[in-house]
């Protein structure tokens, strides 16, 4: 595939994903919350509501006390995904950098991306894979399902796929993907590597990136943070809380 069209098909897709999550951000930011409705029990102060979500988001906590066996898959796909992110950061986009930041040289520093991307790539993989599974044999999970759960988890299973089948199967030229990715990263486009797993991997983000901003895996912008349940503290006796509708009427002679 030319190096235009990838490139190009990349860029737009960057785009909306940049632009559609900017605009769900910005209308969950400014939704009106016009009641207290913090989930019980819940922090009365600021540091509470830190140490709560803080919890939510890196532990999953309400789903933790919920489903222990749905809990362990749920954490542990999650992570492997920061993880993948991480692991393309630092041997994708800044190699250099970070072979420089762990001390080690190029062999040691290709072994260990072998390995560990391998670890949690197939990790990622079979936590997905079994979540699905768990979806379809669950009579009362499936029965709630809509075309958009298994949808999103066929699409991320396919580049966990692709991804996998790179690392494991060799052949793709590193060399040239990292140059691909820094022409893309510096608006000069260079030319991919001719490995057609690694187009279906690119195409397959592409849809990915599209997808995300109107689908639920739009929650990877924060919804957790974001959630009035989780971010309000539980004072209505000491604080009397005022609807931001009617904030402007607060201190008009009419307001009752
Ligand atoms: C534009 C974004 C992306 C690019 C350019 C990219 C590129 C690559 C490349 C070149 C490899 C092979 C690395 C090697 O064999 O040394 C790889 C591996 C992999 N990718 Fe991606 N990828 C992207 C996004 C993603 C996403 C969003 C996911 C998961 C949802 C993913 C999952 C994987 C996995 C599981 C592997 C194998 C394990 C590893 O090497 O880390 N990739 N990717």
């Amino acid at each position: 595939m030319g190096t235009q069209f990838l490139s190009a098909l990349l860029y737009v897709s960057a785009a909306i994903f940049v632009i559609g999550m900017g605009c769900r951000i910005y209308f969950w930011v400014c939704a009106p919350v016009p009641l207290k409705i913090v989930l019980t029990p819940a922090p009365k102060h600021i540091p509470g509501v830190i140490r709560r979500l803080t919890e939510e988001v890196f532990g999953f906590r309400a789903l933790a006390k919920a489903d222990r066996s749905l809990w362990i898959p749920a954490w542990l796909f999650h992570f492997s995904l920061v993880l993948l992110f991480l692991g393309h950061l630092g041997g994708l986009v800044i190699p250099h950098l970070a072979q420089t930041a762990l001390g080690l040289n190029e062999n040691q520093f290709e072994g260990m991306a072998q390995v560990v991307g391998g670890a949690v790539g197939l990790l990622a993989f079979v936590m997905l894979f079994w979540l699905l599974i768990r979806r379809l044999i669950l009579p009362r999970v499936r029965w709630i399902s809509t075309f958009s759960d298994y949808f999103a988890p066929v699409l991320l299973l396919l580049i966990l796929a692709t991804g996998n089948a790179m690392r494991f199967m060799g052949g793709l030229n590193i060399a040239q993907a990292q140059s691909f990715i820094a022409g893309w990263l510096a608006l000069h486009p260079v030319a991919p590597p001719s490995d057609p797993v690694f187009t279906a991997h690119i195409l397959l983000v592409c849809v990915l990136l599209i997808y995300i901003p109107f689908s639920k895996l739009v929650h990877i912008g924060g919804v957790g943070a974001l959630s009035p349940t989780l971010n309000q503290r539980n004072n209505p006796r000491e604080h009397r809380y005022v609807n931001s509708w009617n904030k402007a009427n607060e201190n008009s002679p009419t307001s009752s």
